[in-house]
């Protein structure tokens, strides 16, 4: 049937073991890698550091070779929203450092990325950063089996114009799994109520995009890394998430450290 391509794919029990464990591993390379953030790192230190422990969990970094992306992770600053490419650039203070990972274990794949500020972090941006994981945890709150897309697109608008943000409108969250981009697309705009039922299983990587001035994007000229049109900063909060009849369970946790 043709309609498959739009059809939201539910996980089986094994399935789910695996998602598990490789949204375990993305978790726990995350916490490394913001960890490290620091003035004076170059973002391709950090992009190194992911790839060795990816590879030493026994995973595969999901992005690299993805439509040709040549790097392990993806790290934006300040204007940077999503897709920067790492490289010879060195963090300095005041920065806001935006990282983005995606690990396939045993065939399935988990996606994360967080947004990381340097001190001193401007107030602006300390709330900023604050708002898009906020933004994240109300799409979280409105998600269990029968509900909408657009319930979680709502959520993060509301939620973030309300309080003066710029919603990014080119880029939207998605379903994963077997695949780093499944059906469905998720907005981070839109209307409640609208949009695609969640089945319990689905598996969905939610992240909001937000920004200081307007919502309008442009991609620089190596073709990837995305910015903000005017030149404001702006701020990127992703999990891998399961879909349960009662609710929304956060895979991309790192597993509790032995006492
Ligand atoms: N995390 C991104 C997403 O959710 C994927 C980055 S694109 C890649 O779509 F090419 F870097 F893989
Ligand atoms: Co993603």
């Amino acid at each position: 049937m043709s309609g498959g391509r739009h059809k939201i794919p539910v996980k089986s029990p094994e399935e789910l073991r695996r998602m598990r464990a490789a949204c375990r591993l993305a978790a726990t390379v995350m916490d490394a890698v913001a960890a490290a953030v620091r003035p004076g790192i170059t973002t391709r230190a950090l992009d190194e550091l992911a790839e060795r422990m990816i590879a030493e969990g026994g995973g595969r970094p999901a992005f690299k070779g993805y439509r040709g992306y040549p790097c392990s992770t993806c790290i934006s600053v300040n204007e940077e929203l999503i897709h920067g490419i790492p490289g010879p650039r060195v963090i300095v203070p005041g920065d806001i450092v935006s990282v983005d990972l995606g690990v396939e274990l045993n065939g399935m794949l988990g996606d994360v990325a967080r947004t990381i500020g340097v001190q001193p972090v401007r107030g602006d941006h300390a709330r900023m950063l604050a708002t898009v994981e906020e933004a994240f945890a109300a799409a979280c709150r409105v998600v269990r089996a029968g509900a909408r897309v657009g319930d979680i697109s709502h959520a993060v608008q509301s939620l973030c114009e309300a309080r003066g943000y710029g919603v990014v409108r080119d880029y939207v969250g998605h379903g994963i799994g077997r695949q780093l981009h499944e059906p469905p697309q998720i907005p981070n705009f839109g209307t409640a109520g609208s949009g695609p039922a969640l089945p319990a299983g689905a598996t969905l990587a939610i992240e909001p995009m937000i920004t200081l001035g307007g919502h309008a994007v442009k991609v620089l000229a190596d073709q990837w890394t995305v910015v903000t049109q005017d030149g404001a900063a702006c701020a990127h909060y992703e999990n891998t998430v399961l879909v349960t009849e009662t609710g929304c369970e956060i895979l991309t946790v790192a597993a509790k450290q032995p006492e």
